[in-house]
């Protein structure tokens, strides 16, 4: 039996719509003159298992840079939300960060949302196990183009939770838009918000290239996610793993890169990719504190608080 049957106060919405055809956004995004995989499409079952062994990694901080801010914060996030908020979590993975805060925070609700629909199903479930005082929504849903919340979700105290460093994935003129929509869905309450802080490019590169290959491996199995949503014929081993800091536009970046001259094809149409040409699969931008700063007020939010670890090299934002 379906587990999730046996909790009455936990509820799943799939908003993901018939109109985001995966097979055709793929094709568009490896048809364009620079070939691209948007970065949600890294998260099937495997996906989201690896991005929870890349957060194990000694090179990639940002998990534990993060925990030690809320370890010392979360009383003062606490004392600005208030009691019974509705907690929002966007692209939850796992739900495991937004846990960690229901001791203190003691939500009336959870709203668990990511775009992995099984995933969110199976981990909102053994959540809800654990906590059967909080009323718990799972949302299947892409925000990519705007956050629009189901009618179930409670309208008071609403805290958007938006942690890691995800909203480093939209362009700067991306990002402000989609925080705007987090504003409109939210108004009048909160938004939580992590960011990873510009730091050393060499510390940079390596928490994206790790040493034992598992940040290789998530980035290349997008490729099989691809074949498996959009029919192409992409054979893992002919592509490398490629990350790097561009300096510029202040960004991590993955691609890639093609090992040999290959055609990768798929039902109605194909691409052919020479040696060393790659396919762009994440940017990862990297702020500053009055960077992100501007970013909220452009957004709309106001008394922004900031919170870095002690080694500044993440924030966390609470904003109005
Ligand atoms: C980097 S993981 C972060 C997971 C978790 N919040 C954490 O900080 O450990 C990003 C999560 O966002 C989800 N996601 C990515 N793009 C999304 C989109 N456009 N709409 C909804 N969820 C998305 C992914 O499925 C994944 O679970």
């Amino acid at each position: 039996m379906d587990a999730s049957l046996a909790l009455p106060r936990l509820r799943f919405c799939d908003s993901l719509k018939a109109a985001d055809d995966p097979a055709l956004e793929l094709r568009a995004g490896l048809s364009a003159a620079a070939a691209s995989i948007a970065p949600k499409f890294f998260y099937d079952r495997l996906g989201a298992r690896l991005f929870e062994a890349i957060c194990e990694l000694s090179e990639y901080t940002l998990p534990r840079d993060e925990q030690v801010i809320f370890d010392r914060h979360t009383a003062d996030i606490t004392q600005a939300v208030g009691p019974d908020c509705t907690l929002i979590d966007l692209g939850a993975g796992n739900c495991a960060k937004a846990e960690r805060l229901f001791p203190a925070l003691a939500p009336r609700q959870y709203v668990a949302i990511d775009i992995a629909a099984a995933f969110l199903r199976e981990q909102l479930t053994r959540v809800a196990q654990r906590h059967p005082q909080i009323e718990m929504i799972g949302v299947a849903t892409d925000f990519s183009s705007g956050l629009a919340l189901p009618a179930s979700v409670r309208a008071q105290r609403r805290l958007a939770f938006y942690p890691g460093s995800s909203i480093g994935n939209f362009a700067p003129l991306d990002a402000r838009a989609f925080l705007s929509s987090v504003h409109a869905a939210c108004n009048g309450g909160y938004l939580l918000l992590g960011a990873d802080l510009v730091k050393d490019p060499v510390a940079q590169v390596a928490a994206y290239d790790d040493a034992l290959g598992v940040t290789a491996a998530f980035n290349l199995n997008v490729l099989n996610v691809a074949n498996r949503l959009a029919g192409t014929d992409f054979l893992v081993s002919d592509w490398r793993h490629v990350a790097r800091f561009n300096e510029t536009e202040s960004r991590m970046e993955m691609h890639l890169e093609a090992r040999r001259d290959l055609v990768v094809c798929w039902p109605g149409g194909e691409r052919r990719f020479a040696a060393g040409e790659l396919i762009h699969t994440e940017n990862s931008y990297k702020y500053t504190r009055s960077g992100l700063t501007g970013l909220l007020h452009s957004a709309g939010y106001r008394n922004v608080r900031l919170f870095t670890d002690p080694s500044e090299r993440f924030v966390v934002a609470l904003a109005e």
